[in-house]
């Protein structure tokens, strides 16, 4: 629907009520390359679900919020999220990447912790409405993009261990440079576990990030980036902390399956297709902490890398296990560059998408 009403600060579009700031804080000398995540665009999207609905929507500027202290998110970690990304190409046009993923995990997500899901026709209006007020500030330089971030949280109050009545959801934008800037190096697990069978591993619950940054402290401490998580007995190979993982044995791509302790990564649905598309022999199978190790000495682990919205296809150099580093010889041709090339062509709508994963808002 147009919109029906417009003074100087308000409009209503539909049903979302837009109120803008006065001045931007957008300072356009500085808007590439920015620390990933850190800094907030001028406006927010907030919706509120109380009395077992959803309350009229709003786009507002971003400023704190006021929460109740009982709020049932700071004690009982009632809080779920996505993370996606905005592109611009060089017409100016504003591009997503198979948003309608999102909006479908991050009501996976809420029903997993007791929470409402969020209408999809919200999400979206919500979301392209944010994007249009933002559009100034969605970086354009190689790398670069505009990082969403829709979640929600248990806004109700309380302090006994029930889900929350009432529920705040809202999208931030963060324009952001590299997740990573070079290839990374991981310390498979031994001990820690960041998901259980019958958990929560599958769902983007923030208490899955919380659980995880102190064995990644003991990691990073050790020079390592990152954990690559493993099954229960530490016997298989799951995914990394933000990233699902690939390997490359021979020529074969192989990735474990998604299961309820793995997030169901959109990156690396994509690059199992574009996989099979360019004629690589693709096996989502177990895969056995032994078997890369087998493969690291004797010359047929060619590669090894992560795949995720923030880190898009992070190559890993290196991977401890039992306190023993292990190299992965590098390959002329890696096919990380192949599948980062294509993704991102896509992304930024400088090819051909003849997968329909490129989203026009
Ligand atoms: C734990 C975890 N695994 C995998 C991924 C990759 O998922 P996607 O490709 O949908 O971003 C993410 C998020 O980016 C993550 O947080």
């Amino acid at each position: 629907m147009q919109n029906t009403h417009t003074n100087m600060e308000t409009t209503i579009l539909s049903a979302l009520k837009i109120k803008k700031i006065k001045k931007s804080k957008l300072d356009k000398a500085t808007l590439n390359n920015r620390k990933f995540g850190s800094t907030f665009t001028d406006h927010l999207f907030i919706c509120t679900f109380k009395n077992g609905k959803w309350q009229k929507p709003k786009i507002k500027p971003y400023k704190p919020l006021k929460l109740e202290p009982s709020a049932r998110v700071f004690h009982y970690g009632q809080a779920v999220f996505e993370g996606m990304k905005a592109y611009k190409d060089n017409t100016d046009q504003i591009w997503l990447f198979r948003p309608d993923e999102n909006q479908l995990r991050i009501n996976a997500s809420a029903k997993r912790l007791a929470m409402p899901e969020f209408p999809k026709e919200l999400f979206f209006e919500g979301l392209e409405t944010l994007l249009k007020i933002e559009r100034d500030w969605i970086p354009t330089e190689d790398g670069n993009s505009l990082y969403i971030r829709p979640f929600m949280i248990a806004s109700g109050k309380g302090i006994f261990a029930a889900p929350s009545e009432e529920y705040t959801f809202m999208i931030i934008c963060s324009p952001s440079g590299k997740y990573y800037t070079k290839d990374v190096q991981v310390v498979i697990a031994e001990y820690y576990s960041r998901a259980a069978n019958g958990g929560v591993g599958a769902a983007k619950a923030a208490g899955n990030y919380g659980a995880q940054f102190y064995p990644t402290q003991k990691a990073i401490a050790q020079g390592y980036d990152q954990i690559i998580w493993t099954d229960s007995n530490h016997e298989y190979l799951e995914e990394a902390g933000t990233m699902n993982v690939f390997f490359r044995i021979n020529d074969t791509l192989i990735t474990a399956p998604t299961s309820e302790r793995i997030l169901d990564g959109i990156t690396r649905k994509s690059i199992i297709a574009i996989a099979k598309a360019s004629g690589i022999k693709v096996e989502v199978r177990k895969i056995k902490v032994t078997e890369i190790k087998e493969a690291v000495k004797n010359g047929t682990l060619k590669e090894m890398f992560g795949s995720g919205t923030a880190a898009v296809v992070t190559p890993i150099s290196h991977f401890s296990h039992q306190n023993t580093d292990y190299e992965i010889a590098q390959v002329k041709s890696r096919y990380s560059d192949l599948f980062k090339k294509i993704l991102t062509d896509i992304q930024y709508n400088k090819s051909e998408d003849k997968f329909g994963w490129r989203y026009k808002v």
